[in-house]
């Protein structure tokens, strides 16, 4: 099977990603929001660190109750970013650097200002009526209006919303602004087309693609059983998905463009394998979410869990074996715009071991086969917001919607265990302005007012100063990406093989090349010292976060310091 791995190259497999979550990136204006004017003056950080594709989260036309992911108009840009002229202005500055665009393209659903979704709610004769998905209400013993089924909203309560208007309900698994398309109609199916190839056309690279396991519903639209997030399971990679995503997948192909889909709520792989297997013609890379999942307890997100290094282990293992043994493609990410700080979640941001931590983050990500992806501050080690934060410093509808179901029913307690979860998983972690320098609101805006609260730790950590330390996160992520693409064979095409499987703190993993050249990654995700009994002698040290040289790693062990990372050339 490697072999035939090796015969698929591709140049979205050699490059790695970065994510620019636009309003929170840089303000070119004053406005207290970031802008596509403000992404143009940082392309040359970008190519600085070696990344090779850009995505930018939405910048379409949004009324903006979901950031953007409520598009109002495909083909326009939402004007607090821009217009379109900054748009080819940004590509041409990328590809004059040999760099990639890529857009996110939201069409599992829109917002409910679309010019689409205003004339389907109008009547239920309107030619644009089965664009989305309406149902009549139930009712129940004592005639009760409810909706058509009981299936949940991801951002809390019922998936349907009422419409007064026409007596029925329509579907939206996210806000009640964001109606869901319906893709069995064919003209929904064309027009996602067309608006795909509107982009490709203006010299976008590809796509990624929300959530786009959900676009077949099952259409008996039953009730469900399950705990959490009832319903998903009849839409997550639903009946006609791959069918859908074959027609996509077509267009893609012509332009030689890059996807990757994401695909939340799967627990079967098969499903997602299809999606990317080479032979298939669907998409390159999905985003699974078993890792993202690793800390969320009996009662979803919000609630707590504890995991052992075990588990991180057994599924990063699984998906690098399934991707690897059946001609499928790892996308490789630990943070996004919906996810807390990697670095706060997966090892440990105390003052002490946040910069090594940071370091082992960018090690253990950018070696394993895949393609990286790196979201905006996770180069420089940024953090969850501050534990001291108050409620009115979040503004995620899913975390406010949640704590708007306890907050004036709860018990103080339940408030308080609430708050803790919030501060370790909200989505607005990951959504405070980049930290570029410790200028007043860290150099993301000249505004006194961002729109979003500037994480209070900037003065320690931001770009600026990462920059000039040769030893930062920075840099060792520079460095990573530089090391990856000079042993190609190894680490883009090698084979993958976890070490020492039992080891309670050290995650070790081997990556081989079909010619037999090697490279041993070793990352403490502990607190202590830890002296590692080496399997292998090694020929050079490709990146260390703790400044080692071959001498310290010649001996029958390898010392490694907290939290410390260490890639080896065997
Ligand atoms: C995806 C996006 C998320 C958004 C949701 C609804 O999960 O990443 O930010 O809220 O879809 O579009």
């Amino acid at each position: 099977m490697g072999s035939q791995v090796e015969q698929l190259r591709a140049w979205w497999k050699e490059g790695s990603v970065y994510q620019v979550y636009p309003a929170s990136f840089q303000d070119s204006t004053g406005s207290g929001v970031g802008d596509l004017k403000g992404i143009i003056s940082r392309v040359d950080y970008l190519k600085d660190l070696g990344v090779d594709i850009v995505w930018l989260s939405p910048i379409f036309q949004s009324p903006q109750h979901d950031m953007g992911y409520d598009i109002s108009d495909y083909r326009v840009i939402d004007p607090p970013y821009g217009d379109i002229s900054d748009v080819d202005l940004l590509r041409d500055k990328l590809h004059e650097r040999g760099m990639k665009l890529v857009l996110d393209l939201v069409m599992n659903h829109t917002s409910d200002q679309h010019e689409w979704f205003k004339e389907s709610r109008k009547s239920k004769d309107n030619p644009y009526r089965d664009w989305y998905i309406w149902k009549p209400p139930k009712y129940d013993a004592d005639g009760n209006r409810c909706p058509p089924n009981n299936w949940q909203s991801h951002f809390q309560g019922s998936a349907w919303e009422y419409d007064e208007a026409t007596d029925e309900y329509f579907l939206r698994l996210f806000c009640k602004e964001q109606p869901d398309l319906n893709w069995e109609n064919p003209a929904v199916r064309k027009a996602a087309h067309d608006v795909m190839r509107f982009w490709l056309d203006r010299g976008a690279d590809g796509f990624r693609i929300d959530v786009i396991n959900f676009i077949s519903k099952d259409q008996s639209f039953p009730d469900s059983n399950q705990q959490v997030l009832r319903g998903s399971e009849y839409y997550a990679c639903g009946p006609r998905c791959h069918e859908y995503l074959k027609e996509l997948g077509a267009i893609l192909k012509e332009y030689d463009a890059f996807s990757v889909g994401e695909m939340p709520c799967v627990h079967d792989e098969r499903e997602l394998l299809k999606a990317v297997a080479a032979d298939r013609g669907e998409l390159s890379m999905i985003f699974h979410f078993e890792f993202m999942d690793v800390d969320h307890g009996a009662n979803g997100k919000f609630s707590p869990k504890v995991w052992p290094l075990s588990e991180l282990k057994t599924k990063v293992n699984k998906w690098q074996r399934i991707m690897y043994d059946n001609n499928g493609w790892n996308a490789l990410y630990l943070e996004n715009h919906d996810q807390p700080r990697a670095v706060s979640r997966f090892v440990h941001d105390d003052p002490e071991n946040r910069e090594a931590s940071a370091k082992l983050i960018a090690i253990f990500l950018a070696f394993q086969a895949g393609t990286p992806f790196i979201y905006q501050g996770q180069e420089i080690g940024m953090t969850n917001v501050p534990k001291e934060w108050e409620m009115n410093d979040y503004k995620d509808i899913d975390c406010l919607n949640h704590w708007n179901l306890y907050k004036d029913s709860a018990d103080e307690n339940t408030k308080a265990l609430l708050k803790t979860e919030y501060q370790k998983k909200s989505r607005d972690n990951a959504r405070t302005p980049m930290q570029w320098d410790d200028s007043p609101q860290a150099g993301f805006t000249t505004s006194g007012t961002p729109w979003m609260r500037v994480n209070d730790n900037y003065k320690q950590i931001n770009a600026a100063s990462q920059v000039k330390a040769p030893d930062s996160v920075y840099h060792t992520y520079r460095r990573a990406l530089e090391k990856r693409k000079e042993h190609k064979d190894v680490f883009v095409y090698g084979d993958f093989e976890l070490v020492d499987e039992e080891n309670d703190k050290i995650f070790a993993y081997k990556r081989v090349a079909s010619n037999g050249d090697a490279a041993l990654i070793v990352c403490n995700f502990s607190k202590s010292e830890v002296a590692w009994p080496s399997p292998v002698k090694a020929k050079e040290v490709l990146v260390s976060s703790d400044g080692k040289k071959l001498d310290h790693v010649t001996g029958d062990r390898i010392r490694l310091a907290p939290c410390e990372a260490i890639a080896l050339l065997l």
